[in-house]
């Protein structure tokens, strides 16, 4: 079979565009250990209020006994709940996310956190924000007609002891 000499240049091009792009994940989930969020937890969707952790009374954010901070929270059409969550800025802070209803996902805009709500998984994302100020919390994927309205407010208050 003949092959054309660019078009060549170019398979063995492409070729090894694939190989380095392969090898810089490789080293990085290794080396860095960096990983897409997979908490694989079950929980029955259907009954998340009769849960003793995603019941309405307690959600919401949490101190732990080592300094960083729990926010559990609730996803379902069209809200995250609590609907504005405060925590410290520069503080372990890990959300466990859980949706009463079809898929969601979570994405704060200029910040690391983003995770997809499965329902039937629990979501554990653990991050912290740098910068205080005001974010949006906002839903990325399509669960309905209000999907563009389902965002919270996530509030980032300079840690106490640190000015602004
Ligand atoms: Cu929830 Cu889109």
């Amino acid at each position: 079979m003949h092959i054309d000499r660019l078009e060549k240049t170019w398979l063995w091009i492409s070729s090894l565009m694939a190989v380095v792009m392969v090898a810089i994940l490789t080293f990085n989930a290794i080396g860095e250990n960096s990983h897409p969020p997979s908490n694989v937890e079950t929980i029955d969707s259907s009954r998340l209020h009769l849960t003793e952790e995603f019941s309405e009374d307690n959600l919401g954010v949490k101190t732990n006994d080592d300094g960083s901070i729990t926010v559990t929270m609730v996803g379902a059409r069209y809200g995250f709940y609590p609907e504005v969550i405060e925590v410290p800025a520069n503080t372990p802070i890990t959300f466990r996310l859980a949706s009463a209803d079809v898929l969601h996902g979570v994405h704060v805009p200029f910040t690391n956190m983003a995770t997809m709500v499965v329902p039937g998984y629990v979501s554990e994302v653990t991050t912290s924000f740098p910068k205080p100020g005001e974010y949006s919390f906002l839903c990325n994927e399509y669960c309905g007609l209000g999907h563009d309205q389902m965002w919270s407010r996530l509030v980032v208050v300079p840690k106490s002891g640190e000015g602004l």
